[in-house]
């Protein structure tokens, strides 16, 4: 079926971000212990960090690593993660009922940042704890007085300071499942006093207030309006956190979750601007979109260990995708990218084998999962100005969201080089579909490359011992005449074509 689109750089909606490309750590099953630390591997360093997941998290091309939970840092108590290594106390974490053992703290995280290239951002626990723990956790880290906690951290070693920019205030206060959980208003005003507290140490910090945990939250929309009620002076950034999967066999639905995040993106901006007004102010709230992917929860594997089993690094989370799971994920990227003029950040949940695109085999093998490669085109090929495409695509119904278009897709430009790039996906589940791009607007382009994402079987999921045989391949559909470009999509496809 064809499908009408239209690129023009009058079409700007903002920069592209590179925080957009964020990730994200948890003290969550075998994230951290197994995941990016295993000192056993072959490829560990001196901290115990695999250089082969460092390569991965490069080739990833994540920009921002959120840091460490999660459900995790409502319990957690950073200062048992920091200082000799065999001194460190082994904690419960209630939060998923496994055993902590502190050998990676804050300091062991900033090393593999800084290996990684990545961005940090730090949570703190607002769950069972609150300003001053926060302050010395900032102290900590960003210190540059000769104070306790600033000396402390001289002391294990980083005589510089880490100079973390971006803090989260807590994770999902809003969730009943989060210890510590928290009305709106108890959360607003813990938010307020705590962010007020760490500007007043640094003012250039930017901060994130939770937002809702989800759209479907019985207080979504009001828990936002309360908690911008509340800080909206002190914090930057709300979060936003989504995860979608296949439910009851119904792909339809599935694969127009993209709708669903940008009524998310788009509420929650409606909500911030409302309390803008009523502030009178002339500062925007933006979002970060800190948790987003594919997870199915209902699965076994997503349940924590019980009773009187609290093991280190369970088997949790682990996800494994197909294609279409992909196609999806590339589709989010489509949502956030399109969203750059209120999305400042945002973070794929997560990074190494928890609902992750990375894998490893304990003292084995890593590899990649499906949903790495949209991820990684995007964060490559994304560049200078996002723009809006006009899509003029026949739409299907969808149990979940209504009509949903076939057809969805985004472009970047980066002015100084010309290059620009289409991202789009085919959410048929039977049709290949025909594009045709007017790119009148942006003369003298060419053809760089094209690539699809697609499978006849969209279940497909790579492995261990096959994560290479379905990844983007080159579409050799792709031509440009007369400044109409035309490729060919096969259904259930991410596509990537870069013209310039
Ligand atoms: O990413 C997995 C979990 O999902 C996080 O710990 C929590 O914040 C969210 O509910």
């Amino acid at each position: 079926f064809p499908v009408r689109l239209t690129l023009d750089p009058a079409f700007r909606v903002g920069p592209v971000r590179r925080r957009t490309f964020g990730s994200f750590v948890e003290h969550l099953g075998r994230c951290v212990y197994t995941g990016i630390h295993d000192p056993g591997h072959p490829t560990a360093d001196a901290d115990g960090f695999r250089k082969d997941v460092l390569e991965l998290t490069r080739e990833l091309g994540v920009s921002t690593v959120r840091y460490p939970g999660g459900n995790f840092v409502s319990g957690y108590r950073w200062e048992d993660g920091v200082g000799p290594v065999e001194q460190r106390p082994t904690r419960l974490d209630l939060a998923w009922h496994s055993l902590e053992p502190n050998t990676v703290g804050v300091d062991e995280f900033m090393r593999w940042a800084a290996l990684a290239e990545v961005e940090p951002m730090m949570a703190v626990n607002l769950g069972t704890r609150g300003v001053q723990e926060a302050l010395d956790l900032l102290d900590y880290c960003n210190g540059t007085a000769p104070t306790y906690w600033a000396d402390q951290r001289r002391a294990n070693g980083a005589t510089d300071p880490y100079a973390i920019k971006m803090w989260c205030l807590g994770n999902e206060m809003d969730g009943p499942w989060q210890i510590g959980s928290k009305t709106a208003h108890e959360y607003g005003r813990l938010a307020a006093e705590t962010g007020r507290a760490m500007k007043m140490v640094d003012p250039t910090l930017e901060l994130v207030a939770c937002g809702s945990s989800g759209v479907v939250m019985p207080t979504f929309g009001e828990w936002e309006r309360i908690v911008l009620s509340e800080a909206y002076e002190q914090v930057d950034y709300v979060s936003a956190h989504a995860y979608y999967w296949e439910e009851d066999g119904d792909l339809g639905s599935f694969l127009a979750s993209a709708t669903d995040m940008d009524h998310f993106v788009e509420s929650v901006t409606a909500t911030a601007d409302a309390v803008r007004a009523h502030k009178k102010v002339s500062k925007r709230i933006h979002i970060s979109f800190d948790e987003w992917n594919v997870w199915y929860q209902k699965r076994a594997e997503s349940r924590p260990p019980t009773g009187d089993d609290w093991p280190v690094a369970p088997v949790l989370l682990e996800d494994r995708y197909n294609v279409a799971d992909a196609v999806v994920v590339g589709n989010l990227l489509i949502s956030l990218l399109r969203h750059t003029d209120r999305v400042h950040a945002a973070s794929l949940a997560q990074l190494v084998n928890v609902i992750a695109p990375i894998m490893t085999e304990p003292g084995g093998r890593s590899w990649k999962q499906t949903i790495f490669h949209p991820f990684a085109q995007a964060s490559r090929y994304a560049a200078g100005d996002v723009l809006q495409v006009a899509i003029d695509a026949p739409t299907y119904e969808t149990a979940r969201y209504g009509d949903a278009a076939l057809v969805d897709a985004v472009a970047t430009r980066d002015p100084e080089t010309g290059a620009t790039t289409l991202f789009a996906v085919n959410r048929s589940l039977t049709e290949p579909a025909l594009l045709e791009v007017d790119t009148r607007a942006l003369p003298g382009l060419r053809v760089l490359d094209a690539s699809t994402l697609s499978n006849p079987d969209h279940t497909w999921a790579a492995t261990a011992d096959d994560d290479t045989s379905v990844a983007p391949r080159a579409n050799t559909t792709a031509e440009i005449r007369d400044g109409r470009l035309t490729v060919q999509v096969p259904p259930v496809s991410w596509n990537v074509v870069r013209l310039g």
